[in-house]
C-alpha cells in the first residue's frame, strides 16, 4: 500500500533508510544521528559495519520483497551507500511510497560503464575513447577501434579495479575477454594521464548545489591508498571540475553527493573516469578538513535540508589502512596530527578496506 510523501524538510526523529551497510553506511549513520536522526539499514550481511550504529537493522537481500517492505515500514526517506542496487529495489520503495535519493537516473548510468560514459559525453563532460563488446571478436574489432594498449572493464559490477585487465595488442583482446568471465565489456584507451583528481559534489532537493576542494588521489593495485586534499590545483583545473560536477548534477536531476573521478592530462585538461553516486572515499577527508563533511552533506540533501559549506579548514593527507594496517591503530592514535577512522570489521582480508586516517595539516 503507497502512502503519502514524506513532508520536507525532514524533521529530526525521522527515520533514514540506508540500502547497504559498509563503511561508507556507518559514516552515513554517524552524521545522520548528530542531526538527530534514526537510521535503519538493509544488507545481505547480518552484524556489518553500519548496522551496529544504527537504530534498526533489516538482514535481508537487497531484492527481497519482504526486506523492502520493512524498510519501508521504517524509512520515511532512502538513500543507499553503494551504486550497485537492483533498479527494482529502488522501483518497489518508490512504489510504497518512500522516496528514494538519488534517483534511478543515477542508478542508470553508474551501473554501467558504457552508459556511464555515454552520458558523460553526451552532457559535455569528456572521457577516454571507449568501445564496448559482448563476444571475444567484438573484443579484437573494439581494441582495433580505442588503439593499444587498452583496458578492458567489465561493464557492471567493478569496483577497486576488480573486472579490469589491460590488453597491450589487439589479438589478445579475445583472451582477456574470457579471463574476464564472457560478461560484456569496455574498452577503454590508456589515459595516460598526469594526475587523478576527483571532485566531490552535492546537489540539494531545491537543486541547489555545493562543490568540495579537488582531492588528488593515488590508487595501487586499482585500489585508493591516498589523497590529499584540498588538491594543488591552477584555477582553471577547479573551474573545469566544477563545471563537470554542474553538468552531471543537472543531467541526473541529482539529489544527494556524487563522487566524480578525474583524469587530469597533460596540459591540464580534465577527463571523467567514473561518476559514483554516494558518498566517495576520497571525500574522506572532508570529516577532518571541511567545514560540513561529505557524509552530513548527503544526509542534508536526501533530508531536504540546506546545504552546508564546503570551504576547507585544514589540509588533509587521507590514508587508507587496508587489511592488517589498521592493526597499527595505536601508533596513529599517537601522532598528535592523525585522527583515527575504523569501520569495525570483523575479519581484515588483504586490501579490505578497515578504516582510514585522516593527517591534518594547517592550511
Ligand atoms: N582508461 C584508463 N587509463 C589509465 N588508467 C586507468 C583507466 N581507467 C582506470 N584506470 C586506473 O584504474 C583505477 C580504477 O579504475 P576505475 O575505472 O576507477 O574502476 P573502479 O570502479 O574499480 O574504481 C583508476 O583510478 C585508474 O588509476
Ligand atoms: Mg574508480
Amino acid at each position: 500500500m503507497s502512502r503519502s510523501p514524506p513532508v520536507l524538510p525532514l524533521a529530526p526523529g525521522s527515520t533514514i533508510g540506508i540500502l547497504g551497510g559498509g563503511q561508507l553506511g556507518r559514516m552515513l549513520a554517524q552524521a545522520a544521528a548528530r542531526l538527530g536522526f534514526d537510521v535503519a539499514i538493509l544488507d545481505p550481511e547480518p552484524d556489518g559495519p553500519a548496522a551496529r550504529v544504527s537504530a534498526h537493522a533489516i538482514t535481508a537481500a537487497y531484492d527481497d520483497p519482504k526486506g523492502l517492505q520493512a524498510l519501508a515500514d521504517l524509512a520515511d526517506v532512502v538513500t543507499y551507500e553503494f551504486e550497485n542496487v537492483p533498479a527494482a529495489a529502488v522501483a518497489q520503495l518508490a512504489a510504497l511510497g518512500v522516496p528514494v535519493a538519488p534517483g534511478p537516473a543515477a542508478l542508470e548510468a553508474a551501473q554501467d560503464r558504457f552508459v556511464e560514459k555515454s552520458f558523460l559525453n553526451a552532457h559535455g563532460a569528456s572521457t577516454v575513447a571507449f568501445a564496448p563488446a559482448a563476444s571475444p571478436q567484438e573484443a579484437v574489432g573494439a581494441m582495433e577501434q580505442v588503439g593499444a594498449p587498452a583496458l578492458m572493464k567489465t561493464r557492471r559490477e567493478g569496483y577497486d579495479g576488480k573486472g579490469q585487465r589491460w590488453v597491450e595488442h589487439a589479438p589478445d583482446a579475445a583472451r582477456a575477454f574470457a579471463e574476464l568471465g564472457g560478461a560484456p565489456v569496455i574498452l577503454e584507451a590508456a589515459a595516460g594521464f598526469r594526475r587523478e583528481l576527483s571532485i566531490i559534489a552535492a546537489r540539494g532537493r531545491d537543486g541547489s548545489t555545493a562543490v568540495y576542494p579537488l582531492a588528488e588521489n593515488h590508487h595501487e593495485g586499482g585500489i585508493l591508498r591516498r589523497s590529499i586534499a584540498p588538491a594543488r590545483v591552477v584555477a582553471a583545473v577547479a573551474e573545469q571540475a566544477e563545471r563537470i560536477a554542474a553538468r552531471v548534477l543537472a543531467g541526473l536531476d541529482y539529489v544527494g553527493v556524487i563522487g566524480i573521478e578525474l583524469f587530469e592530462m597533460e596540459g591540464g585538461r580534465l577527463l571523467v573516469n567514473e561518476i559514483a553516486p554516494r558518498v566517495h572515499n576520497t571525500g574522506h577527508w572532508t570529516l577532518d578538513g571541511c567545514e560540513v563533511d561529505q557524509f552530513e552533506q548527503h544526509i542534508r540533501a536526501v533530508a531536504g535540508w540546506p546545504l552546508g559549506p564546503t570551504h576547507p579548514t585544514a589540509r588533509v593527507e587521507m590514508l587508507n589502512l587496508l587489511g592488517d594496517e589498521a592493526q597499527g591503530w595505536l601508533k596513529f592514535a599517537q601522532e598528535p596530527e592523525s585522527r583515527l577512522h575504523l569501520y569495525g570489521k570483523r575479519e581484515a582480508k588483504p586490501g579490505r578496506k578497515m578504516g582510514h586516517v585522516n593527517r591534518v595539516k594547517p592550511l
